[in-house]
Order: structure tokens, then sequence, then C-alpha cells
């Protein structure tokens, strides 16, 4: 198995996170996306971070007004240093968990469940399709009804829409945000990031408006309405 294949697989992360400790946040930190974190997050409910890695990502929503956030990860080697690091915290709780099995958690425990680069990693590695559907069912499973799905990823809608779609019967929304938000870049983005991205299923309504391969991550923002 060689390079992003392997991000799929527990073996590969508790190999890095014993050599690279971090902190480490894939894609953006949490400063650049608080404004939309604020948006669909309620700082009242309790929130899941799923595959939290080393990142300071959780840490700045606890210092941004969060009161619960409950972090899961395969790794268990990241989640032991984590509960380390934090053991003063106790709004921030660390379990070493698989996205794809947390029966742990009881059905509609979670207002909102942030995903950053996680399913990116399940989608690198073998049978990614199944594993990515478990994951999705399982997000379902643990969100509240009207709980928000968070996805921050490299993922363009052609490339998620459809798996999204199949999963669950989301009501979805996109946001993009710069790759690599400078200060100067954030005060003119090539679209506002609270602002909605017109979407639809195939994906070519984004390319209108932002043109074929912008330099943006996206944020889809999937909200569990049973009807
Ligand atoms: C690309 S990293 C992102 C880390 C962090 N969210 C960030 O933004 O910096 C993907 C993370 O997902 C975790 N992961 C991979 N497969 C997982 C699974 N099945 N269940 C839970 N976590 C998983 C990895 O251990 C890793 O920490």
């Amino acid at each position: 198995m060689t390079g992003t294949q392997a991000y799929g697989e527990p073996w590969y992360w508790d190999n890095r996170y014993s050599n690279e400790p971090g902190p480490f946040d894939w894609y953006q930190k949490y400063p650049s996306l608080a404004p939309i974190i604020n948006l669909y997050a309620p700082r009242s409910n309790p929130i899941l971070v799923v595959g939290s890695g080393n990142s300071a990502f959780s840490e700045g929503m606890v210092d941004d007004g969060y009161t619960d956030v409950v972090n899961i990860d395969i790794s268990s080697v990241v989640i032991e240093a984590m509960q380390n690091k934090y053991q003063d915290r106790p709004n921030l709780k660390y379990m070493t968990m698989d996205v794809r099995d947390m029966s742990p958690f009881g059905s509609g425990s979670f207002g909102a469940i942030i995903d950053k680069g996680t399913l990116d990693s399940i989608l690198c590695g073998n049978n990614s399709r199944q594993h990515a559907t478990k994951m999705l069912e399982e997000i379902w499973r643990v969100l509240k009804d009207k709980g928000v799905y968070i996805l921050v990823t490299y993922g363009a809608p052609l490339y998620r829409m459809r798996l999204l779609r199949d999963s669950c019967s989301w009501t979805i929304k996109l946001h993009v945000i710069e790759k690599l938000a400078s200060e100067d870049k954030s005060d003119n983005p090539v679209w506002e990031l609270t602002k909605p991205v017109p979407l639809n299923d195939d994906g070519s309504a984004v390319d209108e408006v932002l043109g074929q391969n912008p330099d943006v991550h996206y944020i889809y923002i999937c909200t569990k309405e049973i009807i």
C-alpha cells in the first residue's frame, strides 16, 4: 500500500502521531472557520468532532464559548496524547472510537458534528465507498433531528454530492473558503464565507459562479431533517 491509500488505515495514523505529536490542523484552523461554525453550530448543544487528530480546532471552539466538545479518533496514540494534554479542560473530551461504529453514543446525541479531513481519509482507503456509507449512516444516527453535519473537505460537489445524497436524505448547503486563507486574501475572498454558494445536484452551478477548479476548500452543511 502506498501514498494516500494508507490514510484509511488506523496503523498509518498511529505511526504518524507517534512520530509527529503536533499540534497540526489539516486544511484550515479554527479562527478562519469560526464564522461558519458559529452560524450553524449552537454553543448550547453537545458537539462531536470526528477524526479530531491532534488539531487545535476543538481547543479553539472551547475558547470561543462552546461548552461540550467531544472528540473521537481511531488512533489510540493520538487520543491518549490529547487526553493528557487537556486533562484540566473538562469541556474537551477525547475518546478512541471508529466513526463507522459509534455504538457508545445513543441516537440523537449531538446537535452538530464536525469533520475536517476524516471522510476524505476514509475515501482514500480500500473499499472506500462502503466505509464512507457506514460512516455517514452513523453520523446521521447520532445527530439530533435538525442537527448539522459540517463537512470540511477538498472534494468538489462533483465528487461529494452523489455520496452524500445516496447515504441519507440530507438537506445540503455549500460554503467555500480560500485554501491557505491569508489575511490579505480574506479581505477580498473569491466568495463570501458565510454566504451559501448556489448548489445543484451535479455541482455545475458552483462552476458557474466560481469557475473551474477554484482554489478553495468546500464546507458542506448537511442538515438531518426527518420528514
Ligand atoms: C486528515 S486527518 C484530519 C485530522 C483533524 N480533523 C484535522 O483537521 O487536522 C484524518 C483523521 O481521521 C482519523 N481517522 C481515520 N479513519 C478513522 C475512523 N475510521 N474513525 C475515526 N477516525 C478516523 C485519523 O486518525 C486522523 O486523525
